[in-house]
């Protein structure tokens, strides 16, 4: 059977990575979005597996499934991928074999990535995943199933060696890096190893057009819980000023820039005289307390945008999320303004979530 965009094969369900241990979120995320569209089918999980699965009671088109379940849209999946093979027990003499046989005739990928979910378990895999990978890449050319025009990404997710989903992601929808992960260096001026999370939150969660337009040398932020500085020093590298805002010391050389100001005060109390482009908060404080503060924030206008991190609790965490959104999504709108917010759970965060909000 053939799909409408182009003849990719139909899709027996939704796959999305995940950091491991954040299996019943995602799986949760998975449910609400199928529920809102009217999707029918259920999601499963298996502890600690680094991925989740929704299953369709009827098969769909992987476009019109990755449009609903897209990456960009889940907070807590770091791919997504339409499934279009489920394999149990590949031989280990050909495993490719069987996972060609699940193209159909005259059917293009512009890629192949084969992965390993990002678990303990699954490292030892690593190296089978990059000779493998070669080997598929080889194949598929010489079939003339390799077209760089193609839209489609081939995913081969291994989580043992005989085990496999396979799955399809529109590459221009999709996240575009192996395994979801951006692998950011260390910058070694940052005061603090926290920089490469709003690093990885800038990359994630804005497109590039965005980041060049929202962030240009001259324009002004507030950095709320900034010491000692690794948030700060991405918007300073991006010639922002801040003023920065904690009652811990900040990083001297970060200091000598001369972009920044540091107020020793409450950032939960702390307003600015003047409106800002940006307000980003990496207070490490309950999460319903922190939402409220950027709520207020985006509702009065002293911000335009901000990113901010949220804890999550140790129970109940996807609940506590919506509930947050719902609350601050009330706050700005009984402003008479509207709020766009965008989230992920970051690979540099741990129990918590990183958040794009804007007014409109
Ligand atoms: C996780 S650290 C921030 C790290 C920082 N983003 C970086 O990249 O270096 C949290 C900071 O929030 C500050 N903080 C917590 N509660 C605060 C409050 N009510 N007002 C101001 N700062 C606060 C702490 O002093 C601490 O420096």
């Amino acid at each position: 059977m053939a799909s409408s965009l182009t003849n990719a094969p139909f899709a027996s369900g939704i796959v999305v990575y995940c950091r491991a241990g954040f299996e019943s979120e995602a799986a949760q995320e998975l449910d609400a979005t199928a529920a809102a569209a009217g999707v029918a089918g259920f999601a499963r999980t298996e502890r600690n597996a680094g991925f989740a699965e929704f299953v369709l009671t009827q098969q769909g088109a992987p476009d019109a499934l990755l449009r609903l379940f897209g990456w960009s849209r889940l907070i807590f999946a770091r791919q997504s991928l339409a499934v279009i093979g489920q394999f149990k027990a590949l031989p280990r003499e050909d495993r490719l074999t069987p996972l060609l046989a699940a193209l159909p005739a005259g059917f293009q990928v512009g890629d192949v990535w084969v992965e390993t979910p990002d678990t303990d378990a699954s490292k030892p895999l690593t190296a089978f995943c990059r000779s493998f990978n070669n080997a598929f890449v080889q194949q598929l050319r010489r079939s003339g199933a390799l077209d760089p025009r193609s839209p489609w990404r081939l995913h081969a997710l291994f989580p043992t060696g005989e085990r496999c989903l396979l799955g399809l992601a529109l590459i221009d929808h999709s996240a575009p890096w192996h395994q979801g992960i951006p692998r950011l260096k260390f910058p070694r001026e940052a005061p603090s190893r926290s920089t490469l999370k709003l690093d990885e939150a800038l990359q994630v969660l804005l497109n590039a057009g965005e980041r060049e337009r929202w962030f240009k040398p001259g324009m002004s932020a507030v950095d709320l819980g900034a010491a000692p500085g690794g948030w700060t020093w991405q918007l300073v590298r991006r010639g922002l000023h801040v003023t920065a805002v904690d009652n811990g010391p900040m990083d001297e050389g970060l200091m000598a820039s001369g972009l920044v100001t540091h107020k020793r005060e409450d950032g939960f109390r702390f307003q600015p005289r003047q409106r800002v482009e940006w307000m980003v908060c990496d207070m490490v404080e309950q999460p319903r307390r922190v939402a409220a503060r950027m709520a207020e924030w985006l509702a009065a206008g002293w911000c335009h945008r901000s990113v901010f991190n949220l804890k999550l609790p140790m129970k109940k965490r996807y609940l506590e999320v919506q509930q947050a959104f719902e609350a601050m999504q009330a706050t700005v709108a009984a402003a008479g303004r509207e709020l766009e917010i965008r989230a992920k759970q970051l690979y540099h965060d741990r129990e918590e979530i990183t958040v794009f909000a804007q007014t409109r």
